[in-house]
């Protein structure tokens, strides 16, 4: 990853591959943005008109490369959009910053050192200008021949590989703690996408498992995995139904970070299907290329209680990765059959492609039986949840509309796209069953609400509940954008750290 510095350096006589700036879309045209005086006077004060002149409007997302004048000591200067200049007396949006940060960083794959010279306020700015730059600079070239460490590793571009913020305050207790919480969350962040991205024939949930194992060895967690003679004997029956089509077994893997001076305790649950394939009820050619994000929530779940542990957050927070591989086989779950759960309610499959409902079903209960504060849980869940809020944003649902809106407030706050959704009650009966407690598929209207509902009927009486629906955003099909790479996201990793460090506090849960 991206090694980032915080330096005093003057921008002018830093040797690096090239200086970063930002530029505004002003009234008449583009205006470069606070940071870049020591460029424009380089450029002898014409450094607006040169972007004109170039085709630079400032937009967001617009990135205009220019041949440094020789005041600098870098031969280049990246100059990127950061989008209409603020009202008077205040500053550009956190997330604006983290969005060009990751702009820039992409546009600079390739290169050894960039100088990033952005309007910073205040500590909150540079850990934004970090984790954009972390998290932009990603890329996932572990499967290509020329990658860093791989046989053609000359020819490959690897991420840019060293960024220094100027213009913070290395010396600032403030700064220093914003640059160390950006780097552990995006460092773990992109940990996620890696597993993400990870092909399913490579990712399956024991491997997953291990990996968990290996990171709890390394941040002194505790991990417990439950294999497939231990889920038989605990009884969780929606895991084992899942699993059962697999040639790889299925696990639940329980990730423990407590703190000393925790009051608080807040439970994580992630859906780890390793590959969707629908079991079964198989989904068709051209709705499976991409279903090994079906894990997405797992992973995001994993980094955000290792991010946890890393910034010594105080509260405890503990991880339930439901992990498993939903195949078609002569020994997997049909339509048609019922499944005893883990909380010993019944469940009738309809439909085995309805299988993330059904492992977060027996975490969700697991979860529960200690009684922590709050339960969220994270899910590529449903397509109907796509079809409502489109690719970039999750929804959220809850049992509990104040905590629902705190959540909101978390993702808004870190910069992820979200939205609350309801839990209408009127939507339940579509899921009676004639033969079950409960059939795992129900009114086809409003999918992603009636998914929220089932999850709700395995959360302990009692406990606060939220659960986010990731399926848009969580793996981008499209081209990359802002701090955001093709494919594995990392979503909602950042809104659980937020949540853990506002329920350790005391303002939430
Ligand atoms: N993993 C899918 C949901 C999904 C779809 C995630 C597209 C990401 C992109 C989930 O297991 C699923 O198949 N859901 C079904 C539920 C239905 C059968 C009730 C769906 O949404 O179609
Ligand atoms: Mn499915
Ligand atoms: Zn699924």
């Amino acid at each position: 990853m991206t090694a980032l510095t915080l330096s005093t350096a003057a921008a002018a006589g830093l040797r690096a591959d090239a200086i970063v700036i930002g530029v505004a879309k002003g009234a008449k045209g583009p205006v470069p943005a606070p940071g870049a005086e020591a460029v424009d006077k380089a450029y002898d004060g014409r450094l607006a008109g040169v972007l004109e002149t170039l085709g630079a409007s400032g937009a967001e997302g617009e990135v205009t490369k220019l041949p440094a004048p020789a005041g600098l000591k870098a031969p280049l200067v990246v100059a990127v959009g950061l989008g209409a200049e603020p009202e008077k007396d205040s500053s550009f949006a956190p997330e604006t910053l983290r969005k060009a940060a990751g702009v820039a960083a992409r546009a600079l794959t390739g290169a050894k050192k960039a100088a990033f010279v952005l309007p910073l306020g205040d500590a909150g700015d540079v850990g934004a200008v970090a984790e954009g730059v972390l998290l932009g600079a990603y890329s996932f070239d572990t499967y290509k021949e020329n990658n860093a460490s791989g046989a053609k590793a000359r020819n490959g571009k690897g991420p840019l590989a060293e960024a220094a913020l100027l213009g913070g305050k290395p010396r600032d207790a403030a700064y220093k703690a914003a640059l160390a919480r950006a780097t552990a969350v995006a460092e773990e962040l992109n940990r996620a996408r890696d597993l993400i991205n990870m092909p399913p024939n490579d990712l399956n949930p024991e491997v997953f498992a291990s990996i968990v194992q290996a990171a709890g060895k390394e941040h002194g967690l505790k991990v417990q995995v439950l294999d497939v003679k231990a889920l038989e004997k605990g009884g969780y029956g929606g895991i084992l139904g899942v699993g059962a089509g697999s040639a790889s077994g299925p696990r639940l893997v329980k990730l423990s970070y407590t703190s000393s001076k925790a009051q608080k305790h807040l439970a994580l649950v992630g859906k780890g299907i390793t590959y969707d394939s629908g079991g079964i009820s198989l989904k068709p050619a051209g709705h499976n290329e991409t279903m090994k994000c079906d894990m997405s929530g797992a992973a995001a779940v994993f980094a955000a209680v290792v991010s946890a542990a890393r910034l010594g957050l105080e509260v405890n927070v503990t991880g339930w990765l439901a992990l498993a591989e939903n195949m078609p086989s002569g020994s997997a779950t049909r339509p048609g059959d019922v499944l005893r759960m883990y909380s010993g309610k019944t469940v009738e499959v309809l439909n085995t492609d309805a299988e993330g409902r059904l492992v977060l079903a027996d975490a969700l209960w697991a979860a529960s039986a200690e009684k922590p504060d709050a339960i969220v849980d994270v899910a590529t869940l449903t397509g109907a949840m796509m079809l409502a809020l489109g690719s970039r944003t999750f929804g959220i649902m809850s049992n509990d509309d104040a905590f629902r809106t705190a959540v909101h407030e978390a993702a808004e706050e870190v910069g992820e796209p979200a939205w609350p959704m309801p839990l209408p009650e009127h939507l339940r009966k579509g899921m009676d069953s004639p033969t079950a407690d409960i059939a795992n598929m129900g009114e086809r209207m409003g999918g992603g609400l009636v998914a929220g509902l089932f999850l709700r009927e395995f959360v302990g009486e009692g406990i606060t509940w939220a659960h986010l629906d990731i399926a848009g955003p969580a793996f981008n099909d499209g081209g990359p954008f802002g701090y955001t790479p093709k494919g594995g996201t990392g979503s909602a990793v950042r809104t659980l750290v937020r949540l853990a460090e506002l329920v350790g506090a005391g303002d939430l849960g």
